[in-house]
């Protein structure tokens, strides 16, 4: 059934680009049916392609051929249709389509591919599984708010090469076949044929070639780079994922945030016409941390974390009392309006802070000036009076407390605010507020282990003023770096370097290498440093994640062609597979398989 296209057959352009002034030519279009209608003596074919939908017209009296082939057109059979633009008359003009007010009179009809009944219906909107939309993902691409998404990302990405380039950004390759040197995240191996039992991994990110190349005299570097990364998925993180990563020489933080400053007003105006206002808010960790519970605090809204310890500092309440023992704290957030939730959504926002190891919510809620509550009774009025001034307490809110160590509470009021404020409807996703937050630590420590790691990576350089502290107190030092949260989204990272070999031995001091391993791990870096090293400093963005943002959607997956699920299969190519045993046999590996 499939017919060829011939030489002769040229398309005159996309479907969606004819308007009222192409009346009375002669055209040629191709694309997918959408929809057939049959009307007895005249059939209708929604005609769409990457660009929106033409209406082909046909009439069994006029042409009898085209209208035959009409009639069996399905649902996506690929059609290549020459005819006349001619006007629609009166009552069929679609004002909801841009090509609504013409149609395409055909006279030849070739039906270059046939299609089976797909599995779902090629529409936007589509509430199809997710399970069902990636295994024909081919078809899911194919409808149209998804084939928007992958057209914007490619908008996108053209607005971060021009403005990367016009500031003197230079666009290198780094390979993708490494040596592995694990950046916090699992790597992800491939073995070496010629070296059997020898690995590379795919890069966690390009960062050590990027410093390279800075060293080697490029001043700015930029890619848009492929890493990888063997960590659990989110809804915001997948196996593999593209950065927008760039390294500039002779610079400060400042100059940093600067030039990405620059970008993220260029792309906001660009891409939805907004105007981002600059310098960006900053906000320092610690500040963050106090008042937001979070490193990525979500400012579209409000309800703040106080902390209330003082207040009950005397308290004989087990809750609170246990906490203040521990050297914990008790922290709150008014949620204004808040007293709207009945007591079933109190207990859900109970069970969802025990989700972040909390070990319960206390609450009040202020319903007209009646006032309830979970735990008031365990407290003195005058130790209650003073929470709800301290809190600014009024009728219609409710009171959301924790007490436990201080990382729970965070983590938990934290997370609790953007689960209330989702629930309200504060979380327009086309209300961006953008901040850096910088003064991270440079370390974290790991009480399991009882060891330090790298928060951003072991290249980070310290702040000045706390060198000493990496001898004595490596807790407290704060790092050069800094990342860039739109709202509450962590949309990229990125550091001062340590370009002074004494400061990077006493990194990896703290962090617990000893001058072999560091030497194995990182020797061609030191070496490098060896000779001559300009000040250096760079940042990442997450590209799915920025793309995502840009078009007010939530998860990653509807901005990466083909992505990977939950547990980082591919599903229409259903990948990882085994390989064949011959392949096994060459790189002399003995595969694990599951009988
Ligand atoms: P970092 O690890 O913070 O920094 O990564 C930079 C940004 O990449 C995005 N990102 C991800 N996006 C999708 N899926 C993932 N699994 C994922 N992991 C990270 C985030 C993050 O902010 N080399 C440093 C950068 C530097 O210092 O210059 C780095 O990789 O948006
Ligand atoms: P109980 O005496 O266990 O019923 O606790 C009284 C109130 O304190 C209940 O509302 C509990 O949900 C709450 N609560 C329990 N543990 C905590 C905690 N760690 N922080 C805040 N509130 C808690």
């Amino acid at each position: 059934m499939a017919e060829l296209l011939a030489k002769t057959d040229k398309r005159t352009k996309y479907c969606g680009e004819f308007t009222k002034a192409d009346i009375g030519n002669e055209v040629c279009v191709m694309g997918w049916a959408q929809k057939q209608r049959d009307l007895g003596k005249l059939i209708f074919i929604d005609l769409r392609d990457r660009t929106g939908i033409v209406q082909l017209a046909f009439d069994s009296d006029s042409n009898k051929e085209a209208f035959e082939k009409a009639f069996t057109v399905r649902s996506e059979y690929v059609l290549c249709a020459k005819g006349t633009v001619r006007a629609r008359e009166e009552g069929a003009i679609n004002k909801d389509r841009a090509t609504g007010e013409i149609e395409i009179f055909v006279k030849e009809l070739k039906i270059l591919s046939a299609s089976q009944t797909p599995p779902f219906e090629i529409v936007e909107n589509s509430n199809v599984k997710t399970e069902l939309r990636l295994k024909h993902r081919y078809l899911d691409l194919r409808r149209p708010d998804m084939m928007n998404n992958i057209l914007m990302r490619s908008k996108i990405a053209k607005i971060v090469r021009d403005y990367y380039a016009e500031n003197g950004f230079v666009e290198i390759e780094t390979p993708n076949l490494i040596k592995p040197t694990p950046e916090g995240a699992r790597d992800y191996l491939v073995p070496s044929r010629v070296h059997p039992g020898k690995f590379y991994a795919l890069p966690q990110s390009p960062q050590l070639y990027k410093q390279i190349l800075m060293l080697s005299g490029f001043d700015r570097y930029v890619q848009l780079a492929r890493c990888y990364r063997d960590e659990d998925l989110r809804a915001d993180r997948q196996p593999e994922f593209t950065q927008i990563d760039l390294e500039m020489s002779f610079v400060t933080e400042d100059d940093v945030m600067a030039i990405n400053e620059g970008f993220l007003k260029r792309v906001f105006k660009d891409f939805l016409g907004k105007d981002i206002e600059t310098p960006i808010q900053r906000m320092t960790y610690a500040e963050a941390m106090d008042r937001f519970g979070s490193d990525k605090p979500d400012l579209r809204f409000g309800f703040e974390l106080k902390n209330i310890t003082d207040i009950v500092k005397n308290t004989e309440f087990r809750v609170f009392k246990g906490a203040i023992e521990m050297g914990g704290s008790i922290r709150a957030i008014n949620v204004k309006g808040g007293a709207k939730f009945s007591r079933k959504e109190i207990d859900a926002l109970g069970e969802f802070v025990k989700t972040y190891r909390a070990k319960g919510l206390a609450w009040a809620k202020n319903t007209e000036g009646e006032i309830s509550s979970s735990y008031a009774k365990f407290l003195t009025e005058d130790e209650n009076k003073a929470i709800y001034e301290a809190m600014g307490f009024e009728k219609g809110d409710l009171l959301c407390i924790v007490a436990d160590k201080d990382n729970v509470v965070f983590d938990s009021l934290g997370a609790l605010r953007c689960e209330v404020a989702k629930k309200m409807g504060l979380c327009d996703p086309m209300d961006f507020k953008l901040l850096w937050v910088t003064e991270f630590p440079l370390f974290e420590y790991d009480e399991e282990e009882g060891r330090y790691y790298a928060k951003h990576h072991p290249f980070t350089s310290p702040m000045d003023e706390d060198l000493p502290l990496m001898d004595t107190d490596p807790s407290k030092v704060r790092a050069k770096a800094y990342d860039m949260v739109i709202n509450g989204m962590e949309a990229g990272g990125g550091s001062i370097r340590i370009h002074n070999p004494e400061i990077q031995w006493k990194m990896f001091n703290v962090l617990g290498l000893t001058k072999e391993e560091a030497e194995e791990k990182f020797g061609f870096l030191l070496e490098a440093f060896k000779y001559g090293t300009p000040p250096h400093g760079g940042l990442a963005f997450g590209f799915d994640r920025l793309c995502t943002l840009l078009l007010g959607l939530d998860d990653i997956r509807n901005v990466i062609a083909f992505p990977k699920v939950q547990n980082a299969t591919e599903l229409m190519t259903e990948c990882p597979n085994y390989p064949e045993a011959k392949a096994l046999e060459e790189l002399k590996i003995k595969a694990y398989t599951e009988e």
